[in-house]
């Protein structure tokens, strides 16, 4: 099928190589030109494990092209619209600018499908009701609109994109036109439907909720599972055995349950933002009020690291050098965007002598954006050494490998703060160090 895919970011460039991968002959837009570029020679302009991989071999077999133009766009099947919806400074709503454009720079090439009905499936995350907006919009098009959420993460996009828990399809009202549309998607998806994944139909409004409520669902876990940490810690408690003793309950669940410096990224933050915004709109704000908490409970817990940094350096912590292990707000991914990590490596460097940053695939981003309050390190040893404290920031393997007796003979101080929970206590105290970590005695 000729397929479309619309914003080749984080979401779009995986889904345009996936959809490629599963043999349709794929056409990526963006505006950005050296993002298309990077894409077209089959090179990632982001780091996503598998990626490079996928875009090679489809790029090599002619199946998969990216351009600026959308006039490209004619003739495709299906459209997939995955530009971002980022955050507006001032109210935290949802930035539709993005959306917007696609949709009119896609209208003047719509009509042109050559197999009977042309669909376009979003996959951004966006306000409840965008989805019917968009279908009055194209109406005159002829094209119709399902709305088809992404639940991708990042480090696992690939995978998550091919192998999805499920698939949601939010369809028009008209049943006729709704199994048209039903069957074109399913036609898409094939392999994924064929390999069992459930397929779930509903109206445009539950697909847009489903989405948004996974996400704050996920955030209010993670912020759950903080707010327990600092319980644990006012009590002499210890929040990982808490957590792995309440997640085997089936109703609660183990994942999403690790307490640390807080949650980060381009959705988890703004899309729990947008959503307050969006329920006070629709007159049901209070619903929501306790995202309001989630959101808090999530920079307390990096005030709390930043209180347990000055206790444990005393006198000596406006003279200090920290090093922060991590910038990328997750591992296996470069994305540095609502990094809890970097904020805290930001802000250690307003407060003490130095911060040296050490992030296997964030840190040559970061050098190459230059002006940096702090520096950045090629290796770990380098990060290390003449360190008087040390934070774990991101959990990487590279970083939960380290040898403690090895890191000792580096540092001037063996102090170690993990920030993610992700260390062996007994190995690093074992080893002469002061461990700390998040909610754990
Ligand atoms: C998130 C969702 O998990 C995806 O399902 C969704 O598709 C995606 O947003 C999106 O809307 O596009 P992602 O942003 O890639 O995916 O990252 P997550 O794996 O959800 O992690 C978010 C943050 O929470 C990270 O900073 C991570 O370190 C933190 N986290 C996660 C915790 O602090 N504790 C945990 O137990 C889990």
């Amino acid at each position: 099928m000729r397929i479309s895919v619309i914003g080749c970011g984080y979401l779009g460039a995986v889904h345009a190589a996936a959809m490629a991968e599963l043999g349709h002959e794929v056409v990526g837009v963006d505006v950005d030109r050296a993002k298309v570029e990077a894409l077209s020679q089959g090179i990632a302009p982001f780091y996503e494990p598998g990626l490079p991989q996928l875009l090679e071999r489809n790029v090599a077999a002619g199946r998969l092209r990216f351009t600026t133009h959308y006039e490209e766009i004619r003739g495709c099947s299906v459209h997939f619209i995955g530009v971002g919806t980022p955050q507006m400074s001032q109210s935290g709503a949802a930035d539709l600018r993005f959306v917007d454009a696609a949709v009119e720079a896609m209208i003047p090439h719509l009509g042109f499908s050559e197999s009977g009905i042309e669909v376009i499936a979003g996959k951004s995350t966006v306000p409840v009701g965008t989805a019917q907006s968009i279908a009055q919009r194209v109406a005159s098009t002829g094209a119709f609109v399902v709305w088809n959420p992404e639940f991708l993460r990042e480090g696992f996009a690939v995978k998550d994109t091919l192998e999805p828990d499920r698939m949601v399809y939010g369809l028009p009202e008209d049943p006729e036109i709704a199994i048209r549309a039903q069957r074109l998607l399913d036609e898409v998806y094939e392999p994924i439907i064929d390999a069992g994944t459930p397929r779930l139909v509903m109206d445009y409004a539950t697909a847009e909720l489903v989405k948004i409520s996974a996400n704050a669902f996920l955030a209010t876990k993670i912020s759950f599972i903080n707010a327990m940490a600092q319980i644990c810690d006012a009590a002499g408690a210890d929040v990982t055995a808490l957590a792995g003793a309440i997640g085997l309950d089936e109703r609660i669940g183990r994942r999403f349950l690790r307490a640390g410096i807080g949650f980060g990224g381009g959705c988890l933050p703004k899309d729990i933002r947008a959503f307050q915004v969006r329920a006070q709109e629709l007159g049901v704000g209070d619903s929501l009020a306790f995202l309001r908490e989630v959101d808090r409970v999530n920079d307390t817990v990096r005030l709390g690291v930043i209180h347990t940094v000055r206790e444990l350096l005393g006198a000596d912590y406006s003279s200090a050098r920290i090093a922060v292990l991590g910038a990328a707000f997750k591992p296996d991914s470069d994305d540095m965007r609502n990094s809890p990590s970097l904020d805290l490596a930001r802000h250690f460097a307003q407060e003490v002598a130095s911060v040296i940053v050490m992030d296997p695939e964030a840190g040559p981003v970061l050098r190459a954006q230059g002006e940096l309050p702090f520096e950045v390190a090629q290796t770990i040893d380098e990060a290390l050494t003449g360190a008087d404290l040390v934070l774990l920031g991101t959990e990487w393997a590279v970083f939960r490998q380290i040898d403690p007796t090895h890191a000792a003979a580096l540092v001037k101080r063996k102090i170690i703060v993990d920030g993610r929970n992700a260390l062996r206590a007994t190995s690093w105290k074992a080893a002469g160090w002061t461990y700390r970590g998040i909610g754990r005695r």
